[in-house]
């Protein structure tokens, strides 16, 4: 396929002048109304009401556990993470994670299949093999999980911490999927990042993943870190390609240094500016299509035949706080500190921080912080939303009959706004349907913003976003 230009496949289109017009800030829409919109006056009350709504509904669940702890800082991150090399941190934490499934077990109907299962951080293999051993039984003593391979069981592993021998007790435990934190394999790049991983270390882990059946491998990658220009960043693609992942995230460096102190470790100086940026994305782009991915959006792409690109043919793709998913009419039950929730119409967010989390647990309180009831308006909103930003196209009859609405009337403003964009060559508007371009699959995020009523407002209004592209 070499040769075959991203214009020619009508996936993803760059236009340099458009790209720096609109590249704005935004949110990544993991969920409408996004996280700055939770706050404390959500509490057990209305979690308890939005799991009785959840029964009976009775939608398979989703669950999520959340290991926050690394044994070392990635300078970049951004993540909700505890640093230490305490290993024996993880045992009380696994015993506060068991009790507090048995809090929600208690509420929730755990009859209901549990279709979808990710570990996250932080670093879930931070914890030893029989840690995860310990972890994955408690799940199942509370839990009705899948045995017949059938579910999307997934971890993000940290190369530098997993061994061969943890990759099999990892398919032995029932993950099917594997994400795993590649970055940069540049040595110039890694020295400043303080993070090490060699394609050697990730070759063996890819090869014995394979050899154990993984479903998918995924992998993750950053453009914008210190001493990247398209040249390094290219070997890394390079060596990547090699692996052939199933599935790629190549993130832009959230730089957001009065938030992670972290970050202020690396000298800013030797970041690639904007347009060197910009070169990065947009070859890789064109790379990454010419060896046969589909650009999924928002930074992901897959092979043709992985689950997620399957999804987004079949209609069946959407969004939630782990990014894009395939089984996405589950309920979200999440664990663990700062572990966010989605079920029912609400979202919920764990304590941030271990202290808070601890001391909730400990006195046999369910550890929420904050979160939302939506109303009907955010309910339909994030409807368009999730339809744009998962499948480039949004048709309007079944969402008018949905919510009923007339949606050209409901959403007069917005559509008035949209034809700027119309113009600007990102959208087409027909009277039933918003067509993204190839253009605009670049910029879904601003287009999206569009339809978000909660910008600017409250929280949100504070809240820092990190930039589109
Ligand atoms: C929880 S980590 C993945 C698991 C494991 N901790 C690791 O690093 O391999 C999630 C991913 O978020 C991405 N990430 C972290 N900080 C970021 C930042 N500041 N900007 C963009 N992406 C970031 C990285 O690609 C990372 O792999
Ligand atoms: S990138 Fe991963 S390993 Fe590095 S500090 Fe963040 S969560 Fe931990």
């Amino acid at each position: 396929m070499q040769g075959v230009s991203v214009q020619q496949q009508g996936q993803a289109s760059w236009d340099q002048e458009l790209i720096a017009r609109y590249d704005l800030s935004g949110p990544r829409y993991t969920s409408y109304p996004t996280a700055p919109q939770f706050h404390p006056g959500f509490g057990e009350d209305e979690l308890r009401c939005a799991v009785a709504v959840s029964n009976d509904r009775g939608n398979p669940l989703s669950l999520y556990f959340h290991i926050p702890f690394c044994s070392r800082v990635c300078y970049y991150c951004a993540c909700n993470r505890i640093i230490t090399a305490n290993r024996r941190v993880a045992g009380p934490y696994l015993e506060r994670l068991d009790r507090e499934m048995a809090l929600m077990a208690d509420l929730l109907d755990t009859s209901r299949p549990v279709n979808q299962l990710h570990w996250g951080g932080g670093t879930p293999t931070y914890i030893s093999d029989d840690e995860k051993r310990t972890l994955m039984t408690s799940i199942r003593r509370h839990f009705n999980l899948r045995n017949d391979d059938s579910g999307e069981y997934a971890i993000e592993i940290h190369p530098g911490d997993t061994t061969v021998e943890s990759i099999a007790c990892l398919r032995e435990l029932g993950f099917n999927r594997l994400s795993m934190g590649v970055q940069d394999f540049d040595t110039a790049v890694q020295a400043a990042v303080n993070r090490f991983n060699s394609a050697d270390e990730v070759r063996a882990l890819v090869t014995a993943a394979r050899q154990q059946g993984f479903h998918s491998i995924s992998m993750d990658l950053i453009y914008g870190l210190p001493q990247q220009s398209w040249h390094s960043f290219e070997r890394t693609l390079d060596a990547v390609l090699e692996l052939s992942p199933d599935r790629l995230s190549m993130f832009n460096y959230a730089h957001m240094p009065n938030l992670f102190k972290t970050q202020r470790q690396m000298d800013a100086a030797q970041m690639p500016g904007a347009e060197e940026k910009l070169t990065i994305i947009h070859r890789s782009t064109d790379k990454l299509l010419a060896a046969g991915y589909v650009f999924i959006g928002m930074d992901h792409f897959a092979k043709p035949g992985d689950e997620l690109a399957r999804a987004q043919r079949e209609g069946r793709l959407q969004r939630n706080f782990q990014g894009y998913a395939t089984h996405g009419d589950c309920d979200l039950a999440s664990f663990g500190v700062s572990a966010i929730s989605a079920i029912g119409d609400t979202f919920w967010q764990n304590h941030k921080d271990i202290a808070d989390y601890n001391a909730a647990i400990d006195s046999g309180r369910i550890p929420v912080a904050r979160g939302l009831v939506l109303n009907s308006d955010d309910l339909l909103r994030a409807r368009v939303i999730e339809g744009l930003i998962c499948h480039f196209s949004l048709d309007f009859s079944p969402v008018e009959k949905r919510f009923n609405i007339i949606f050209n009337d409901y959403f007069a403003p917005e559509i008035a706004q949209l034809r700027s964009m119309e113009n600007d060559g990102l959208v087409v508007i027909e009277p039933q349907h918003i067509h993204v371009t190839a253009k605009g699959r670049l910029l879904i995020r601003r287009i999206c913003m569009v339809f978000d009523a909660w910008l600017g407002k409250g929280a949100q209004a504070q809240q820092k976003f990190s930039r589109i592209i």
